[in-house]
């Protein structure tokens, strides 16, 4: 790789023994995917945060990193945590584990890096423009800011993520090329997709396809003539779960499908398709279920006035989180949603959510909107899944159940 005299600088430990370190971790990563040189980002969202998943190991690099000197050069932003960060005690965190969290907390805050603890930064202040080269981890989110937002980013793992953090550069190969980010198949949806729940279904059902196709191809998608920031959201965490997908385009609705034309090659996605998607999400139904969630990925705040209007006056019959970042559920707050939806005895579960808050054992199934939560909380927690509409979830938690579709 050809690097210029700053990021020469970098590597030879002139800046410090941890930026010497992440440009060591991005020049490996360039080599290895044939990069020929660094690009300057200007975002990076970094994930691996919860001590659920970080563990002692991931720690102990956090804390090198943050007494290496390391600081963040850029805007830059976290994914959830194992718990919510003020009212972890309530939500029956153990303490010990709370420790160790804060602990990871405190090196990144020391390293310069925001703690929103969000898988949707875009809701909360780290919101790339259209072109922007950004290094961002968690896989909902980089689907979602390639496509919906049209800026530039590969899947980064939590190193090369805090890698990018500290150096402001990311290696110019996979979707920061222009090569990468055109279409490789046509899907024409010829089914009724409407809500969180279906568009989570429709992201199984094109996923499932796209991971048994040679190559894994970016979709080109036909036959959606719209679709809301909180379905865009839902399609983005499933397709990113179930296709390993990291960018795609609907004609008419994100940014690079103008440019773009529809491939030779197509997929037609029919309502049975659809359906049979999203009879895998579920296998066991709402009365088996004893833990109800919704905010995966996190809860916008149209979202958050739907729940507190579904429960105003209500009484919840289960354990019900309500999970999203902390500046919207202040905004909750302020709007009087947040006390509508506690007089029912639902939480918020803020900083965290069902699948990276340490909760195996403690509950043993799920019912959400959520196709991505459905996957990771039977992987992750063993728990059995039950994938409703988002008002249906609601009605799961109060105790009623019966609903349509
Ligand atoms: Fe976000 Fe947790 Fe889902 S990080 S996308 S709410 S699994």
């Amino acid at each position: 790789m050809i690097l210029d005299p700053a990021e020469q600088a970098m590597l030879s430990g002139e800046l410090g023994r941890a930026t010497q370190k992440a440009m060591q971790i991005l020049v490996a990563l360039g080599t290895i995917y044939g990069a020929e040189r660094m690009l300057p980002v200007t975002s990076v969202q970094v994930a691996g945060v919860s001590f659920d998943n970080l563990g002692e190991a991931g720690l102990q690099f956090l804390n090198e990193m943050a007494e290496g000197g390391g600081q963040a050069c850029v805007h830059t932003t976290l994914n959830p945590a194992g718990m919510d960060l003020e009212n972890w005690l309530a939500l029956g965190i153990d303490p010990e584990f709370a420790r160790q969290q804060q602990r990871v907390i405190a090196a990144f805050v020391r390293m310069g890096v925001i703690p929103t603890c969000t898988c949707t930064p875009y809701l909360a202040g780290n919101l790339p423009g259209f072109g922007e080269h950004i290094a961002w981890a968690e896989s909902s989110a980089v689907c979602y800011a390639n496509s919906i937002l049209g800026a530039r980013t590969n899947r980064e793992g939590g190193p090369s993520a805090l890698a990018a953090s500290l150096t402001g550069r990311t290696p110019a190969y996979g979707l920061h090329l222009d090569e990468a980010r055109h279409p490789g198949v046509t899907v024409e949806v010829e089914a009724q997709v409407k809500g969180s729940e279906a568009f989570g279904a429709l992201g199984r059902a094109i996923g499932d396809r796209l991971q048994a196709m040679e190559a894994n191809p970016v979709p080109y998608i036909r036959g959606l003539p719209a679709a809301s920031l909180e379905e865009l959201k839902a399609f983005s965490a499933s397709l990113a779960t179930y296709g390993g997908a990291a960018l795609f385009h609907i004609e008419g609705v994100t940014p690079e499908a103008a440019f773009l034309s529809a491939p030779v090659q197509v997929m037609r996605l029919t309502q049975a398709d659809l359906n049979s998607a999203r009879g895998l999400l579920s296998d066991a139904s709402p009365e088996e279920a004893d833990f109800v969630s919704l905010g995966c990925p996190h809860l916008s705040i149209k979202e958050i006035a739907r729940i507190a209007e579904l429960l105003e006056g209500r009484q919840v019959v289960k354990e019900f989180w309500i999970t999203t970042a902390r500046p919207i559920k202040q905004l909750a707050d302020q709007l009087g949603y947040t006390a509508s939806i506690q007089a029912s005895g639902a939480r918020f579960a803020v900083d965290t959510c069902c699948v990276v808050a340490p909760i195996k054992g403690r509950f043993h199934g799920l019912v959400t909107d959520s196709a991505k939560a459905c996957y990771y909380a039977a992987a992750k927690h063993r728990f059995k899944t039950v994938c409703l509409p988002f008002d249906e979830v609601v009605r799961a938690a109060l105790g009623e159940t019966g609903g349509t579709r």
